[in-house]
């Protein structure tokens, strides 16, 4: 038997988030454990208000908890200060927003790029990159095509992209698909099971469905700031997810997408976009 817990990249140890209103005390997290492991695809279910946000919110370093550890990739996240936060923030984590949170008068490659201006990228390199991540996700297409002219799936497949575009070892999404139908949702379900499988990325994801969060590897169920229940799912073999975004007539894109179902290593569309 393995002991050694190495292979986790976040463990929350007895996390208390407490906010007081007045008199009363609102127990948002009551006392919470687990672990992640890297690579792995976690979705945080629980009805509204049971406290997910909160948790994902500690997790990241948005808030500080009450009392109780938050170890990410070694690093106890709740000892450290703004500036360190930021720096923790920027190495490792991407985010997914459920309302996209994407620049309304960029188009999705200046909107992806955007996260690279803080690395000290140049402008050719960022776009470069952002254009690598869009094809990624299905969306060669659309590179010049700004948020109001995408659909609700293809607007949150760019806020994927950019939360990507860094390469992060964990990704974090607070209900990614919360304003999306259920067809879309269920091919931001399929991106993501395969960002992790392919990329060997860590999601942690937020969703009040039962039904969405049956895509992760492990069901971290919580109800009043309290793990319930935690499952592990056994991994099925990811749907293809189906490619309306290009359309026939057009040549072959050089970069494999995430979407398509046979695995390709990574490295095959790092070294095809230093060529070009
Ligand atoms: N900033 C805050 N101040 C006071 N109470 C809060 C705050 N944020 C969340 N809460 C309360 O904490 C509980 C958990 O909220 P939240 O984490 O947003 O739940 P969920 O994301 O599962 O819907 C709720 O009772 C909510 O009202
Ligand atoms: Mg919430």
């Amino acid at each position: 038997m393995n002991l050694d817990n190495s292979d986790n990249i976040i463990e929350v140890k007895n996390l208390y988030k407490i906010y007081t209103i007045g008199e009363n005390k609102v127990r948002a997290l009551n006392g919470v454990d687990f672990c992640i492991k890297r690579g792995e695809f976690v979705a945080v279910v629980g009805q509204s208000g049971s406290g997910k946000s909160t948790l994902l919110n500690m997790l990241a370093g948005l808030e500080k908890p009450t009392k109780g550890q938050v170890i990410i990739a070694g690093e106890h996240i709740e000892n450290k200060n703004e500036a360190g936060l930021v720096m923790f923030r920027q190495k490792h984590v991407g985010f997914i927003f459920q309302s996209y949170n994407l620049l309304q008068n960029m188009d999705a490659v200046e909107n992806v790029a955007m996260p690279l201006v803080f690395r000290g990228e140049d402008k050719e390199i960022r776009e470069m990159k952002a254009r690598r991540m869009l094809k990624q996700v299905g969306l060669a297409k659309y590179l010049d095509h700004r948020p109001g002219q995408m659909s609700g799936g293809q607007q949150q497949r760019v806020g994927i992209a950019r939360a990507l575009v860094v390469n992060p070892e964990i990704i974090f999404a607070d209900e990614p698909t919360g304003n999306l139908d259920s067809n879309t949702s269920l091919e931001v379900m399929h991106l993501m099971q395969n960002i992790s499988r392919k990329k060997n990325q860590t999601i942690v994801m937020v969703t009040h469905d039962d039904y969405l969060a049956g895509f992760a590897d492990k069901i971290i169920r919580i109800l009043d700031g309290k793990v319930i229940d935690i499952k592990i799912n056994e991994r099925k073999d990811p749907v293809e997810t189906p490619k309306e975004e290009t359309p026939k007539e057009e040549p072959k894109e050089e970069t494999e997408e995430i979407t398509a179902e046979k695995t390709d290593n990574a490295e095959t569309a790092e070294q095809e976009s230093t060529q070009a």
